[in-house]
């Protein structure tokens, strides 16, 4: 705010009191004043409130110079090659000079490369991993690779730091790189030293598939700021730049399912089948509980005194089914045996058809943990927003992934209301016993307290069928901001 102190109000009218025509002048430079004031203070504080700095429109980033034109998207893991292949994707889409090229392990699993080629996601060139070192070295005659953007930093780092730290040191001061780290665990700190050194040479950038991630390590590298140790505390860290690029492709034939009329049938859990990362226990007891009390609701019948559920064949509305996709094995009750259906190792073409036919994501994430929410993106997010499934998501949720916060595209469950007492109420359209319930046994029903009845109702009223026009709108918002932050960093700004 410089240049309002610098003109105090107060001085300025003394001097230009005397005639309404230097008021009126004044006035006018004032107004100037203020509005160049306000727009130094929009251009200069939001960087430290937000990821990315939200005031720098796509236009005015057209009008800088892309200075990033040799790069390089690299992994050595075998995984999430769809997270940094969008990342190919965007890159290709917004570099007006220059290549791209990608450095792998080698085909990508579940026959992701049909993925990339049908929807024309990337069309340069793929090497050996193990080449990578060399060609950052060697000077070509376009002066060398100027971006290297690692696909799994966690594991990349560990295996890559110290060669490319020499590189870097090794080239003269108008030809450094920069590396552009997708973190995606927060916890996962074995890499996080390394990062010292190329803040201190201001090299690195971390670019996390949420807003949420990006967030917590902010705090955690102004944490590490205020170090007293002076080779931590002279890093820099707080001026590590930190974006988002959510990994969501353009699947161009997904259906346009009918918006009335339907009966709210197929829930999907999707991701590896593992205990320690989603809540099965809990979802199987609750969705059991439910089926043992109000049975019809689901769509079955209990089979004589045993423990088995039949399909109620007598109604034509089709049964509940929820739909476990991943890879692994989970033991499930027996009473849910004729609700779930396993889907394993399915490859994209697959999974994608799959996944465009179901209602609802259930997140699963575990009840007693906030790693999803802070420290880690649940790629499943992404995954449900890219094939147009509403996700059944809580408040915190919607908060913690910022492209999914939009009501055209997510069911905004109460917190209050458990997974299946949501859906059962969807699917039935009738919360009233869930309203009348008092599940903890203290007197007093849910539906008495205002605010949990008026989020029920509104929950109940905005309902859970969600338009591709509405999806569409946001995937097209999604890749606006991808394409922002993408040239932001081929333009080497913060
Ligand atoms: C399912 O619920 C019924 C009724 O509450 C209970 O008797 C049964 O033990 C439950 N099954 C499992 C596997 O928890
Ligand atoms: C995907 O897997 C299915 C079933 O295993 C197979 O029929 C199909 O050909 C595969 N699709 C592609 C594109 O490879």
């Amino acid at each position: 705010m410089a240049g309002y102190s610098s003109t105090s109000p107060g001085a300025w009218r003394a001097n230009t009191g005397k005639t309404l025509r230097y008021r009126i002048l004044g006035a006018i430079l004032a107004l100037f004043l203020l509005i160049f004031t306000i727009r130094q203070f929009q251009a200069h504080s939001p960087r430290h409130y937000t990821l990315s700095n939200q005031q720098l429109s796509e236009d005015l980033l057209q009008k800088f110079p892309q200075k990033r034109k040799n790069v390089a998207v690299a992994s050595t893991f075998g995984y999430h090659f769809d997270v940094y292949m969008t990342v190919a994707w965007t890159l290709q889409r917004v570099m007006k000079e220059g290549k791209v090229q990608v450095y792998t392990p080698g085909p990508f699993y579940f026959d992701f490369q049909r993925i990339i080629d049908s929807y024309n996601l990337y069309d340069g060139t793929y090497k050996d991993y193990n080449t990578l070192v060399q060609d950052v070295t060697g000077v070509s005659d376009e002066g060398g690779i100027d971006l290297i953007v690692l696909g799994t930093c966690e594991v990349d780092m560990r295996h890559w730091h110290e060669k490319l730290l020499e590189a870097w040191d090794a080239r003269d001061a108008a030809h450094k790189f920069q590396i552009v780290c997708i973190v995606h665990n927060v916890r996962d700190e074995a890499w996080q030293p390394m990062i010292q050194e190329w803040s201190r040479r201001d090299a690195i950038r971390l670019l996390p598939i949420s807003q949420h991630v990006g967030k917590t390590f902010m705090k955690k590298f102004e944490d590490i700021a205020r170090s007293t140790d002076l080779s931590i505390k002279s890093a820099g860290y707080e001026y590590i730049p930190i974006d988002a690029h959510i990994p969501i492709i353009d699947i161009p034939d997904l259906p346009d399912l009918p918006a009335t009329n339907r009966l709210f049938s197929n829930a999907v859990i999707q991701g590896s089948f593992d205990s320690s990362r989603r809540d099965y226990d809990r979802i199987f007891a609750d969705l059991n509980r439910s089926l043992h009390i109000e049975p019809e609701s689901w769509g079955y019948l209990p089979l004589g005194d045993g423990p088995s559920f039949v399909q109620d064949t007598s109604i034509d509305r089709p049964p509940f089914k929820l739909h476990l996709v991943g890879s692994g094995w989970l033991n499930i009750p027996t009473e849910l045996k004729e609700l779930i259906v396993f889907h394993t190792n399915l490859n994209y073409t697959d999974f994608y058809q799959l996944m465009s036919g179901m209602d609802a994501c259930i997140p699963a994430f575990l009840a007693a943990d906030d790693n999803n929410f802070k420290y880690q993106a649940s790629s499943s997010i992404a995954m449900c927003m890219e094939t147009n499934v509403p996700i059944l998501a809580v408040r915190e949720l919607r908060e913690a992934y910022g492209h999914i916060d939009d009501d055209k595209i997510t069911i905004n469950r109460p917190a209050v209301m458990s997974e299946f007492q949501a859906i059962r109420a969807l699917r039935t359209g009738d919360a009233s016993s869930f309203l009348a319930s008092d599940p903890s046994s203290s007197g007093i029903t849910l539906g008495s307290h205002p605010r949990i009845r008026q989020a029920v109702e509104d929950f109940m009223r905005d309902g859970w069928v969600h338009t591709k026009d509405g999806f569409d709108s946001c995937k097209r918002r999604t890749w606006k901001e991808n394409e922002r932050v993408i040239t932001k960093i081929l333009q080497d700004r913060a």
